[in-house]
């Protein structure tokens, strides 16, 4: 049919662009560069067509990270502040007890786009769309970028990247991404690796500090968290992130609890323990375990796994690469 002749076409325009692209083999992970950021073909994939097709709204929600920065928590916590008015939402019956956070708010590049794909135009009809993405701020669609009024709002978390990066090797090793027989020399690689700028969606200095300055520029448009900030003091974060969505919470809605409510409904604990969250396999280019997106969910948990002197490495870099920013991460 003509359409599976396109579809043909496409794949093979991919092939040919793919092929031209820089690359740098880590461990079993075969990266390729554009646009200055690193990822494996088949998320590149999606990364491309995704920059090709997208369109937003003026009303969309994307919600932008580093892989292991707390993507899910993030997820979860905007589709419960956003559609919390909505009465088939209330706490008791919020889809969050049914479906993966994942699944509620789908990423760009890893699920609509993936491969080549093109999302059913149907789906995700209800307003405010939230989206969810890894890739770069310097690389995301026109129609993101354009900074007038009607642009959609983008929120980035950002996280300790020693944190990340620990939660990262967990999360290849649950998923039977590192090699059995030798984990500890890929870990090494790897490591080595994340720190030269080779990691997928990397160089992370350059992924932060890309949203870091955007929320600068325009703030009204961009906002920027921090995980640590999230888990030190959530209500605030909560509120704060409520009124950047333009939906705060009113004082009859404090008074009630609402605030705790949602948070309470949207912690690692309660989410963790879910049927949804606990069995079955999500398809995001890669197969992923569902159970493999909640862990420990702790601030410093690095301290277990890097060793002083590969910390002391991170630390350095990351006062190097964020010091000349001013961005103190
Ligand atoms: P750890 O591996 O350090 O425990 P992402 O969602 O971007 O893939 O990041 C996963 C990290 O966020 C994991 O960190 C995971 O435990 C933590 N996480 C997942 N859900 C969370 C929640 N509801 N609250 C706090 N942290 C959460």
């Amino acid at each position: 049919s003509p359409m599976e002749k396109h579809e043909d076409d496409d794949e093979d325009q991919f092939d040919e662009f793919y092929k031209k692209l820089p690359k740098k083999q880590v461990a079993g992970l075969m990266l390729a560069q554009h646009k200055g950021f690193w990822y494996d073909e088949p998320i590149l994939h999606g990364v491309v067509t995704f920059q090709k097709h997208f369109e937003s709204q003026d009303s969309d929600i994307l919600l932008a990270t580093m892989p292991k920065s707390g993507t899910t928590w993030l997820k979860a916590l905007t589709f419960a502040i956003v559609n919390r008015s909505k009465s088939e939402h209330s706490i008791s019956e919020s889809p969050l007890l049914f479906q993966n956070p994942h699944q509620l708010v789908p990423f760009l590049e890893l699920d609509l786009y993936r491969g080549g794909k093109l999302p059913d135009p149907n789906m995700m009809i209800t307003r405010p769309r939230i989206f969810a993405t890894h890739v770069p701020y310097q690389c995301l669609s026109d129609t993101l970028l354009s900074n007038d009024s009607k642009s959609p709002r983008i929120v980035y978390l950002c996280r300790n990247p020693l944190d990340a990066f620990t939660s990262l090797m967990h999360f290849f090793s649950q998923n039977g991404a590192l090699p059995a027989d030798d984990e500890t020399s890929a870990l090494e690689e790897y490591f080595g690796a994340f720190c030269e700028g080779f990691s997928i969606f990397g160089p992370f200095w350059d992924q932060i500090l890309g949203y870091w300055d955007a929320s600068l520029k325009n703030s009204n448009k961009v906002l920027f968290l921090h995980y640590e900030d999230l888990q030190r003091d959530t209500p605030s974060s909560v509120k704060k992130l409520a009124e950047f969505l333009g939906c705060g919470f009113s004082q009859q809605e404090e008074n009630q609890g609402l605030v705790e409510g949602l948070i309470k409904l949207c912690s690692l604990e309660n989410l963790k323990n879910l049927e949804c969250n606990k069995e079955g396999d999500l398809h995001l280019v890669h197969t992923i375990k569902k159970s493999t997106y909640f862990r420990k969910g702790k601030v410093g948990d690095w301290v277990n796994f890097l060793t002083p002197s590969m910390a002391k490495r991170l630390e350095g870099l990351m006062t190097e690469k964020f010091a000349e920013s001013g961005k103190n991460v």
